[in-house]
C-alpha cells in the first residue's frame, strides 16, 4: 500500500475512534500517537536494512517529539491508535496486531528477566487503557481489553477484559467472571488472606462450641454503598433542572 494511503487509512481510524477528533486536519495536525507510528515505519525500515544506530536515534527523535518510545525493531500492525501519547513505551520485541488502541502511559515491556523475544504479542483489535504495563514474552488475545493502571503477567485469553495488579480476567466473551478462588488473583497477599480468614473459621467454631453469641457479619463497604447510591439519586434529580452549558 502507498504510504499516502496507509497515512489516510490511520487518520480514518483515529476519526472512527476518537469521538473528540472532527476533521482529517485536526487528526494530522494534533495527535503526536499518529506522528510516533510514521516515524517508526521509517526507523523500522532503517532497522531492518541493518542500519542500527541511525534508526535508534530516529527513535529516540520520535521520542522528543512525541513523548512515545518506540523501539524500531518492534512490529507494528496496521491502524495503531495511541491516544493522547505521552509515556508510551513499546520494546525491541514487541508485535503489535493491526487496529490496537491504546492510551497514555502504557508499556509493552520485559520482565528483565531473559533476552530473545521478551516482549509482549498484542493481537488485532485489542484495547489498552492509560497507564497499563504489559511485561514479558505474553499475549493479549485478539479484541481483548486490558483496564488502566493494570498490570498483566500473563497471556490474555481472546474476547476478554482484565483488570488489577497483577491482572486477572473479569469478562470473558461478554460473561462476568466472578473470582471464587483467591488464589486465582495471584496476589502476593493472597495466601495470607486464604490463611488468615481459615484462622478465623477456625476461631469462631472453637467460640461457637464454647456457647459465645458472635456479633452478625457486617456486609464490607455497606454503609459507602449506600452513600454513593444516594448521592447518585441526588444527581439524577438535579438533571432534570441543569444540564450542560444550562441552568447555571
Ligand atoms: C477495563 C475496562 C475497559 C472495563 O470496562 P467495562 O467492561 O465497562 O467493565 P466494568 O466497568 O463492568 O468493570 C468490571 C469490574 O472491573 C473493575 N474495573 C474496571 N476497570 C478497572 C481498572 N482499570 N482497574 C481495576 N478494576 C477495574 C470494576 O470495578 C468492576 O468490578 P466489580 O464488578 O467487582 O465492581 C475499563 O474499566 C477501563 O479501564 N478502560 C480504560 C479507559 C481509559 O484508559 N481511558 C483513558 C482516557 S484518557
Amino acid at each position: 500500500m502507498p504510504a499516502f494511503e496507509r497515512i489516510r487509512e490511520d487518520i480514518d481510524s483515529v476519526l472512527e475512534r476518537d469521538p473528540a477528533a472532527r476533521s482529517r486536519l485536526e487528526v494530522l495536525l494534533c495527535y503526536p500517537g499518529l506522528w510516533a507510528v510514521w516515524i517508526h515505519r521509517i526507523s523500522f525500515a532503517l532497522w531492518r536494512a541493518r542500519l542500527r544506530l541511525p534508526a535508534r536515534v530516529l527513535s529516540q527523535i520520535g521520542r522528543f517529539i512525541t513523548g512515545v518510545e518506540i523501539h524500531p525493531g518492534a512490529l507494528l500492525g496496521r491502524r495503531l491508535f495511541i491516544d493522547h501519547a505521552t509515556g508510551v513505551v513499546i520494546g525491541e520485541t514487541a508485535i503489535v496486531g493491526s487496529d490496537v488502541t491504546m492510551y497514555q502511559g502504557v508499556t509493552l515491556g520485559g520482565t528483565g528477566k531473559g533476552h530473545g523475544k521478551r516482549h509482549p504479542t498484542v493481537c488485532d483489535g485489542v484495547f489498552i487503557g492509560n497507564n497499563a504495563n504489559v511485561l514479558g514474552n505474553i499475549t493479549i488475545g485478539e479484541n481483548s481489553r486490558v483496564g488502566a493502571g493494570s498490570v498483566v503477567l500473563s497471556d490474555v485469553p481472546p474476547n476478554s477484559t482484565v483488570v488489577g495488579v497483577p491482572a486477572h480476567i473479569v469478562y470473558r466473551n461478554g460473561q462476568r467472571v466472578l473470582i471464587t478462588d483467591p488464589h486465582d488473583v495471584k496476589d502476593p497477599l493472597s495466601d495470607a488472606l486464604i490463611a488468615l480468614s481459615a484462622r478465623v473459621e477456625e476461631l469462631e467454631k472453637c467460640l461457637c462450641a464454647e456457647g459465645v453469641q458472635l456479633l452478625p457479619v457486617i456486609e464490607p463497604f455497606a454503609a459507602e454503598a449506600a452513600e454513593r447510591e444516594a448521592y447518585r439519586e441526588e444527581l439524577e434529580r438535579l438533571r432534570e433542572y441543569v444540564s450542560m452549558g444550562e441552568g447555571i
